[in-house]
């Protein structure tokens, strides 16, 4: 028998608090209308003094596991991207297994930044068609508001906090198509947290603060032409064309940089799941929690061709074809 991954159900959560471009405008030298035309970003929510990416994280999860049916006990594998573990150890994946009250079972985190939970879901893709795992528990979860230097104009703007969860589960039938990942560690200093405490202080003079450093705009131009790239070659992968594909579901960076996918798959605006506008950049979060509202508003229906895709620091980026 053929194995595939087969998307049994998804969960997202989003912290409370909501920071719009106007509150963010009283401390730094912004306006709503810069960020709006920049990005499309109009809010983002910021996590409780209390919340971590294991805590949100697991509020995803047991609405993933309840779309799916099935219990924290019935999994078998959990995998969880974010670049804003709890703990530099143990993994994330350890603490979200412990507060879903189960033991035994492999968890660990996969780190690709923004594309976090696309590698993530490749993984768990290889485990399902290999065999050794018959239900995944797939989780982006990040708390980037604690990443921040919330004096820099050009970073703290973009981002913003929440996790989404997705439990896929062993099916003859397709599912997952073919999942596609890359990196190119040669683009290391555009896009980057320094952890100066690890190596300390680099000594050259540089900004070794634990926050987000970002040449915006060569990030930029680097995701628009990858990011191209990656949909050719997850169509030919699976000899199919661009109008077989039903929904877009892309990592939520820049509104500039998913319409800039979307003409080059000729698909209008109105089948790209959108969520940059209310929820900012949610790094390894973003398109698991995109997903989760398509499906729950009714969108993306069962039978449906679902091409997903990231793109982050790194660079890492990927891309995954889903059938729902
Ligand atoms: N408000 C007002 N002005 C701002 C600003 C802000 N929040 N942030 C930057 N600027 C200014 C810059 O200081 C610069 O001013 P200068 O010309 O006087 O030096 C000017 O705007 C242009 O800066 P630039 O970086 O070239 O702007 P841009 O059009 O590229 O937009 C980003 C900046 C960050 C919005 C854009 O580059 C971007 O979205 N890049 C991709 C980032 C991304 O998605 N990263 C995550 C990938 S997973």
């Amino acid at each position: 028998m053929t194995r595939y991954s087969a998307l049994l159900g998804t969960g997202g959560y989003l912290p409370e608090r909501i920071l719009t471009n106007e509150e963010i405008s009283r401390t730094v030298d912004t306006t709503h209308e810069w960020i709006m035309e920049r990005t499309g970003i109009a809010e983002r929510r910021i996590a409780g003094p209390g919340e971590t990416a294991s805590s949100m994280g697991e509020k995803a999860s047991r609405m993933a596991l309840e779309a799916a049916g099935l219990v924290p006990e019935d999994i078998d594998l959990i995998i969880v991207g974010t670049g804003t573990p709890d703990r530099v150890f143990p993994s994330t994946a350890c603490l979200l297994q412990h507060r879903l009250g189960i033991r035994q079972c492999a968890a660990f985190d996969v780190q690709a930044a923004c594309s976090g939970f696309i590698f993530a879901l490749s993984v768990a893709d290889q485990y399902i068609r290999a065999g050794t795992a018959r239900r995944v528990l797939v989780v982006g979860s990040e708390l980037n508001s604690r990443l921040l230097d919330w004096s820099d104009r050009s970073t703290c703007i973009l981002f913003g906090d929440g996790a989404g969860a997705a439990v896929l589960g062993v099916s003859d039938r397709p599912g997952l198509l073919s999942t596609h990942i890359h990196s190119d560690g040669q683009y290391q200093d555009l896009l980057y947290v320094p952890n100066s405490i690890v190596t300390g202080d680099s000594g050259t003079g540089e900004d070794d603060t634990p926050y987000i450093k970002m040449q915006g705009n060569e990030v930029f131009k680097v995701a628009v032409n990858t990011l191209g790239r990656i949909v050719d070659e997850t169509l030919e992968a699976n000899g199919l064309q661009k109008s077989d594909v039903d929904w877009l579901v892309p990592h939520q960076a820049n509104i500039r940089i998913i319409a800039a996918t979307a003409k080059k798959l000729k698909m209008p605006m109105e089948q790209v799941v959108v969520t940059v506008e209310r929820q900012g950049n949610t790094s390894a979060a973003s398109i698991p929690l995109a997903l989760d509202e398509a499906i729950r508003d009714g969108r993306i229906q069962r039978g449906q061709t679902v091409l997903m895709e990231a793109f982050g620091g790194g660079f890492a980026w990927g891309s995954a074809l889903l059938v729902y």
